[in-house]
């Protein structure tokens, strides 16, 4: 009720939490318009590994490495992070000192998931939204009991939500490709999955082996 009058003020409100020190990196990505998650979107990440408590993190598509700083809670986690683009994933490095325990890997996403033998419980994805089905199954294969898998930018700046003839040309393939895919994911995991409506959009799926 009366969300409307909320919603413009939420995202400011929410950004406003910082756990972490997270400002040079943020504002390095910020100003060579590298894309990252937003602070809000940063906090909840942060928060979920430390209920969870995972010892393996797998980030796909770990740009600069902003939301790399989050997700690398405590020292007891190993964090492996992804990205095929060589100049971003530098600058991440630059981010982190080697006491740091996260691996960065320069591959594709896919040609990375093909190849690992390591299992996680934590994933984090911020890949090509529509390759998420292609790679959720993928994903699926490696992870550990009560793995918590998290796929940024579900609701793509609210498109997933609107009318088709609503929605700019460029965004509706994905937008289409998101839709079926919450859908099967809602499906499969009705008790197990959510959507968050935080940043653009976090979906949630605690997968727990037959
Ligand atoms: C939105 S940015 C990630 C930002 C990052 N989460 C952060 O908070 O700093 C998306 C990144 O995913 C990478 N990417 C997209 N598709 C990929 C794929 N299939 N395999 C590996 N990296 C991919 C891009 O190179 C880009 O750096």
């Amino acid at each position: 009720m009366q969300s409307e009058l909320m919603y413009p003020f939420l995202e400011n409100f929410l950004n406003s939490y910082e756990s972490i020190d997270i400002e040079k990196i943020y504002s390095y990505s910020l100003n060579n318009k590298i894309p990252a998650v937003d602070k809000s979107v940063g906090e909840v990440l942060r928060f979920l590994v430390q209920l969870k408590n995972p010892e393996n993190i797998l980030e796909l598509g770990c740009g600069a490495g902003v939301a790399t700083k989050y997700l690398l809670f405590s020292d007891k986690i190993k964090l492996t992070a992804v990205d095929y683009n060589a100049d971003r994933l530098g600058k991440a490095k630059e981010h982190f000192s080697p006491s740091d325990n996260v691996e960065f890997v320069f591959d594709k996403a896919e040609n990375f998931l093909n190849k690992t033998e390591d299992y996680y419980d934590f994933v984090f994805v911020d890949t090509i939204k529509r390759e998420y089905p292609g790679i959720w199954h993928m994903i699926r294969r490696k992870l550990k009991n009560n793995a918590l898998v998290i796929f940024d930018d579900i609701l793509l700046y609210g498109y997933t939500l609107f009318e088709d003839a609503e929605i700019p040309g460029r965004y509706i393939q994905s937008v289409k490709e998101l839709r079926n895919f919450i859908n099967e994911i809602k499906c499969r995991y009705p008790s197990n999955s959510s959507v968050i409506p935080i940043g653009n959009g976090l979906l949630l799926i605690n997968h727990e082996k037959c």
